[in-house]
């Protein structure tokens, strides 16, 4: 399976962060990044970085990964499925479906599925649909709601979106629990 993210507007550090994380999620080999306006050579150390858009490079077999679409993920999908396409776009609350606006909506031959009907980071979305396409069913997935991560002594910030329980714990690399104690607003 290979993953494609297509990447939306400015290459934020806070993106630089989750597409590293992705890349050791399912490997650089694995993962290719388009619609890449800038910063192609920082992308290009965690996967292929191309500036076309995936809706023009007329890749078969797609599935785009869209909270807004109306069918679940599952293993079996999967077999036919040669590409999982995601939107690098960053969360946003309330969750505007950004996805199906600036995505879905260009891949017309495409299939669609969701992951739930939660909104997670990319990284999350990527991990959640890897374990998918190693068999795991969607329903036997643990998640956890909402986060808060400490920046400072009695300073904490909300993350109000979905991540997968791993080992207990939700999954979000170490380099952005850094960034977010170093950033100087919140
Ligand atoms: C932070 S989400 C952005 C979601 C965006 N706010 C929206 O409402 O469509 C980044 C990407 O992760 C994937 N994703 C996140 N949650 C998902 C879900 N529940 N189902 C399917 N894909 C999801 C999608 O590909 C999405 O573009």
């Amino acid at each position: 399976m290979k993953y494609v993210i297509e990447h939306f507007g400015k290459a934020f550090k806070w993106h630089l962060i989750e597409y590293e994380h992705i890349s050791k999620i399912v490997g650089k080999e694995n993962l290719m990044f388009t619609n890449v306006k800038e910063k192609k050579e920082a992308l290009s150390a965690f996967g292929e970085a191309r500036k076309e858009s995936i809706a023009d490079l007329n890749l078969p077999d797609i599935c785009v990964l869209d909270p807004a679409s109306d069918r679940i993920l599952a293993p079996e999908d999967c077999k036919h499925f040669k590409y999982l396409v995601f939107g690098g776009i960053l969360g946003d609350y309330p969750p505007r479906k950004r996805t199906k606006e600036l995505l879905t909506s260009r891949m017309k031959n495409a299939e669609t599925r969701n992951l739930g009907k939660e909104q997670m980071p990319t990284d999350n979305a990527v991990y959640a649909a890897k374990l998918i396409a190693e068999g795991k069913r969607f329903e036997d997935i643990k998640f956890i709601d909402t986060i808060e991560i400490d920046v400072q002594k009695g300073l904490s910030v909300q993350l109000p979106f979905r991540y997968v329980e791993v080992k207990g714990k939700p999954l979000i690399s170490e380099k952005l629990v850094e960034f977010l104690k170093k950033r100087k607003t919140i």
